[in-house]
């Protein structure tokens, strides 16, 4: 099978390497970093099976314009993009769905909003309804911050349009999962679970990012716990959508909150996680393509096998720009690729890198993440580090602490 997969990130170049144990891959429109990639429009490429990485062509249609064209797509159309592209209307969703969520309220006024928070205590949440690239969430126990961000997002100064509506939501805690379901329309199955973690700094310290690095497996996710999110959120919330005359064929990502009265969903995305992509899909011992064709095809159970996953564990460790996520440091000469490549168990996957004269520079705030895997999480940490260790840039940052305690 010859397969497309759009996008240009690490989750991009985690999809294009696994699918390539089985199938020819191109990558639209790539980067530099990954190799067949082509800047080319998806809607000018020959190919069996379209994979859409991201949610903002997700959201914009991509999905419906070439299902219009004939062709097979993995991703979901624009209607069920929308439980990326509003939270507001994820929520809806989901209590529509009795999934078990965080408490909220919509808002597109000021004063409404304020008295809201005024009924939580200790922990604050604002989200913008619309995409933020991961940074529309404020979390914050000083009601000071949870104010300004109320202010800024709904007077637009934040994220444009993005934030003209928020939601407010109960802030809960307890360690995080997220668990990647393929979807046919109908039916799902659940990929290995993963943690991501999502703070800039060491400790959880400093702002919410897209995300820092992930491991898999995850000893708090027993098969029991998956098994039941799949029969209390996951199928449920296809239901729910299929009610609404909406046939989803594509990944719904699930973040989880274990909260100290039971696990609770916090999010779901429309995409694959980036960057719990990097440590999910490598473990995967079946062939990537043909669950994904199947899943595309609305025939999970007729058309592949369940998916499995070896033994061992990965942990992928980002590498980001200096002042990421604020405002990313761009155009360093990136020094190491090919020796951290070298490494043994050890796979660079490229996000925000770019070409000049014929050297890899840095184009974004997550520039590489770097995988290892080996029989053990402390194993396949040790090879993420002696990888990352050869490889710099200068303002070059990344955590230290990813998977250092794989109970959290
Ligand atoms: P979201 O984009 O909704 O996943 O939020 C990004 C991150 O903010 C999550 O991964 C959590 O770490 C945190 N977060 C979101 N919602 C809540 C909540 N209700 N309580 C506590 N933390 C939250
Ligand atoms: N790693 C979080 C996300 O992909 O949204």
């Amino acid at each position: 099978m010859r397969v497309c997969v759009v996008g240009s990130g690490g989750r991009e170049h985690a999809l294009a390497h696994v699918l390539g144990h089985h199938h020819d891959v191109v990558v639209a429109p790539g980067n530099p970093g990954i190799p067949g990639s082509v800047d080319m429009p998806p809607s000018e490429i020959d190919a069996d099976l379209f994979v859409i990485g991201p949610e903002a062509p997700l959201v914009d249609g991509l999905a419906d314009r070439l299902r219009a064209a004939g062709q097979l797509v993995f991703g979901p159309g624009a209607d069920g993009a929308r439980l990326e592209g509003s939270k507001a209307w994820m929520k809806e969703v989901l209590v529509e769905a009795g999934v078990s969520t965080a408490a909220h309220g919509t808002f597109s006024d000021e004063a409404a909003a304020l008295a809201f928070l005024d009924t939580m205590d200790g922990l604050f949440v604002v989200k913008t309804d619309g995409l933020a690239a991961g940074k529309g969430v404020v979390v914050t126990t000083d009601r000071a911050e949870a104010v300004d961000a109320v202010r800024s997002y709904l007077s637009g100064d934040a994220f444009g349009d993005a934030g003209r509506t928020l939601v407010i939501e109960e802030g809960l805690t307890g360690p995080e999962l997220s668990v990647l379901a393929i979807c046919d329309g109908h039916d799902a199955v659940a990929l290995a679970p993963a943690q991501d973690f999502k703070r800039l700094g060491d400790g959880d310290a400093g702002p919410n990012t897209g995300g820092m690095g992930a491991y898999s497996p995850v000893p708090l996710a027993t098969s029991a716990t998956v098994n039941d999110l799949m029969d209390t959120a996951v199928r449920p919330t296809l239901a729910a959508l299929r009610a609404r005359g909406i046939d989803y064929r594509g990944v719904l990502y699930c973040g989880l909150m274990y909260t100290p009265t039971g696990p609770r969903v916090l999010e779901y995305n429309v995409r694959f996680g980036d960057p719990e992509t990097q440590v999910v899909l490598p473990r995967l011992t079946s062939d990537l393509g043909v669950l994904l064709a199947a899943a595309a095809t609305g025939d999970l159970a007729g058309r592949a096998d369940q998916p499995t996953f070896d033994d061992g564990a990965a942990v992928t460790v980002v590498c980001a720009s200096e002042n990421y996520p604020t405002a990313p440091r761009t155009g360093d000469p990136i020094q190491g690729l090919a020796d951290a490549s070298a490494i043994d168990g050890v796979s660079v996957f490229a996000a925000g890198v770019g070409d000049r004269d014929g050297c890899l520079v840095t184009t974004g705030g997550r520039v590489l993440t770097v995988t290892g895997q080996g029989p053990t999480v402390s194993e396949a940490r040790r090879r993420a580090y002696e990888a990352v260790s050869v490889i710099s840039w200068p303002g070059m940052q990344y955590r230290t602490d990813i998977a250092a305690d794989p109970t959290r």
